[in-house]
């Protein structure tokens, strides 16, 4: 957090090694208030995609509302492009409250605390219904958000990140057979590993910003993302069929620093947790529109979309299910919670 006078570090056009030791400097800024009224803070927000991105829209479009919501007084500036580093790089910065916000996917978020692991469980939500649903009104998962408070950090705030499939450099998985001795980047999330091993292929764990490359080196034989990986990220020029597995929902979540927030007027918090609400319900529109147009980008790029029959994967990764509602207590409430949302 810093305070809003003068020069940001950003307005000066630095390195994003400078920007990351500027993060360190401002880390022991705690009080926002004096003389009863909140001084304007200017908060540090980092992320992964490129600024063509449906995600890096509905940053902006929080920003604007945060501002507009506090009377200027919180000013929200965005870090994109992994200009800061990878997801689990800022995860620890925001964890030791030296960068204040963060977006990231909550698969990258399950090492950090396993009960995010249920966001990467394949087929948990029954539809994309049912995953707004959850998201929007489950307690269960305002308790897995809120539950890292006290060690630095917790999640405000979601954004959809849609259904996330399997894309290869050119040969189309219609059957887990399919899958077989392929090599998959996943996220670094011990249940996405377990899905692949599940459907069949052979997982690799890697972070975003290494998967071009991969691809494209032959490192790995094929990624899961959603469309606009193939568009926003490029991976289209390197990966050709795109299989409609939707195998998870995966949401991006809005992380940040339990030190920062603790030192915002109570104000500026409603003015940012209304500004994530609001944005969240617009992103839904937002996206809708993205991913229509990047399945045209990329068909355009020569990526073909396999429509085909999920049911053999369905039956490969639901006993994960299980095995993630055997692990404690919480879990099996937060399954069970989650689906007494699908109607
Ligand atoms: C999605 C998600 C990113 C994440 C990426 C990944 O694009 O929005 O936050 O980094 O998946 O597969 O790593």
């Amino acid at each position: 957090m810093k305070f809003k006078k003068g020069f940001t570090i950003a307005s000066l056009g630095l390195s994003s090694m400078l920007l990351l030791a500027a993060c360190g400097e401002d880390s022991a800024s705690s009080s926002s208030s004096v003389g009863g009224e909140a001084e304007a803070v200017s908060l540090r927000l980092a992320h992964n995609q490129g600024e063509d991105h449906p995600i890096h829209t509905s940053l902006v479009e929080l920003t604007d509302l945060a501002a507009e919501k506090s009377d200027d007084s919180v000013e929200i500036e965005l870090f994109p492009n992994g200009q800061l580093g990878d997801e689990r790089g800022v995860i620890e910065l925001v964890k030791s409250g030296t960068l204040d916000m963060a977006k990231v996917s909550a698969s990258a978020l399950e090492s950090f605390d396993s009960n995010y692991s249920i966001f990467s469980l394949p087929y948990v939500f029954q539809s994309e219904e049912h995953y707004f649903n959850v998201m929007d009104n489950s307690e269960a998962v305002q308790e897995i958000f809120q539950n890292t408070r006290d060690e630095g950090f917790f999640t405000m705030g979601w954004y959809t990140g849609g259904q996330r499939s399997i894309y290869t450099a050119d040969t189309k998985v219609e059957t887990p057979a399919d899958m077989n001795g392929m090599k998959i980047r996943v996220q670094e999330s011990p249940t996405s590993i377990a899905m692949i091993e599940a459907m069949g292929g052979a997982p690799t764990p890697m972070s975003f910003g290494e998967v071009y490359t991969s691809l494209q080196q032959g490192v790995i034989d094929g990624a899961e993302n959603n469309e606009t990986g193939l568009t926003s990220n490029k991976h289209g020029e390197v990966a050709k069929a795109y299989s409609y597995t939707e195998h998870q929902y995966v949401p991006d979540v809005l992380i940040v620093s339990t030190s920062m927030w603790d030192g915002l007027s109570e104000e500026q918090q409603q003015a940012i947790t209304d500004a994530a609400v609001e944005s969240s319900e617009s992103h839904k529109a937002v996206w809708a529109e993205a991913i229509d147009q990047a399945i045209i980008d990329a068909e355009e790029m020569g990526v073909t979309f396999y429509e085909i029959d999920k049911q053999q994967f369905i039956d490969a990764a639901t006993p994960l299910h299980e095995t993630y509602q055997s692990e404690n207590e919480d879990s099996k409430r937060y399954f069970e919670d989650f689906q007494s949302y699908n109607e």
